[in-house]
């Protein structure tokens, strides 16, 4: 069994995805080629908002935001510890400060009502992160950077085709970035990632700074990087975009069966009432997770924990004075079980009983 396995989907959608990438290798427009401007259509309309500007990663999706916002050196942006290092990486490339804020430790997203206390004259943003496919609590966030006239980028890598009340993920502030790295739910084959925003000066201007900078052809009013997506991997996404939204639907079932099958065993994941999620991992709470993981491992069942440090404890990004002790709780105790659109119910079952044989204990009984 595979964590994920990219190759079913490949054998399921062969047709279409080689098609789309011969017609690139036939009109040859390897850079900014017809692809690209009909995949940030489709997605835009996914999405339900103005503006998608396809780029190289979720993590320059990230980069191109927060300079598209003037970010900078001697600023701060709030930010969660429990993520992948590109969130926290991108506000220190720039210079400014990741500040960092507590989890929901139900949700594992930033916790809304702890980000007040910790803007200063300095904070210019705050960046939340939908974690595991669920999107973070984006209308008290929202409310909260409104009284304080701060924009909100939402990492929404994990999260793309997730509602929140109703909304889709990526349409929830003022600019929403996804990646279409291989494993997420929707994965090109390399990178690949995408802003999203209702504000077209905005839009612009992360247009230009994906691009050098450029606003005509060698005239560059703007400080900007090569963040452009390749025409292939919009091929790519473009044959994969027609599939997506029962894939998405087929997750959220998967989801749900794990969860009916694994209730009082482990801890769940918990998703809110007004949101859907897209399981991008499906993520169970469990003591003595390094245990559980490697006798799974020892039956063929491939795991991973997302994440085992908090940003707070990595070298790169130290911050011993940051207090995020539900992080930390977090980080030892999540494990992510095998999970794809294409996981047979066979496979499901396997998985299930093999986490219930490892958490036997001696006695028979099954222990926390
Ligand atoms: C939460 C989060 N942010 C940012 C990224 C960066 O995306 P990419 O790998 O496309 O650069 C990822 C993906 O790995 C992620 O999971």
């Amino acid at each position: 069994m595979q964590f994920i396995d990219l190759q079913a989907q490949y054998r399921q959608l062969k047709g279409p995805i080689d098609a789309r990438i011969q017609q690139v290798l036939d009109h040859g427009r390897y850079v900014l080629g017809p692809e690209v401007g009909e995949l940030e259509e489709r997605l835009a309309e996914y999405v339900g908002v103005k503006h998608c500007i396809g780029l190289s990663s979720g993590t320059d999706a990230l980069l191109v935001s927060l300079m598209a916002l003037d970010i900078g050196a001697g600023d701060e942006v709030i930010t969660t510890p429990f993520t992948f290092i590109a969130t926290g990486e991108m506000i220190a490339l720039i210079g400014a400060k990741p500040v960092f804020v507590d989890i929901d430790p139900r949700t594992y997203n930033v916790a809304p009502d702890l980000i007040e206390a910790a803007i200063t004259s300095r904070t210019r943003a705050i960046l939340p992160v939908s974690l595991y496919g669920q999107c973070a609590e984006m209308d008290a966030i929202n409310a909260v950077a409104e009284r304080h006239g701060l924009p909100v980028i939402e990492d929404a890598a994990q999260s793309f085709g997730a509602t929140y009340r109703s909304r889709r993920s990526c349409a929830l502030s003022t600019i929403g970035c996804t990646s279409f790295f291989p494993s997420k739910p929707l994965g090109c084959y390399g990178d690949g990632g995408a802003c999203f925003t209702e504000d077209e000066s905005l839009a612009t201007k992360i247009r230009w700074i994906a691009a050098h900078g450029q606003d005509r052809r060698y005239h560059h009013p703007l400080i900007g990087i090569n963040g452009r997506l390749d025409t292939l991997q919009a091929a790519v996404l473009l044959a994969k975009l027609d599939v997506f939204p029962q894939e998405v639907e087929e997750r959220e079932k998967i989801g749900r069966r794990y969860t009916d099958l694994l209730a009082g065993m482990v801890e769940t994941p918990y998703i809110e009432a007004h949101n859907t999620s897209v399981y991008a991992q499906y993520t169970i709470q469990v003591e003595e997770r390094d245990g559980l993981a490697e006798r799974l491992r020892a039956v063929g069942i491939p795991t991973a924990v997302h994440y085992p440090i908090p940003l707070t404890r990595q070298p790169a990004l130290l911050d011993p004075e940051a207090h995020v002790p539900r992080a930390s709780a977090a980080a030892e105790r999540v494990l992510s079980l095998p999970m794809s659109p294409w996981l047979s119910r066979e496979d499901q079952d396997r998985v299930v009983e093999s986490v219930k044989t490892a958490l036997m204990d001696r006695d028979g009984r099954v222990s926390r």
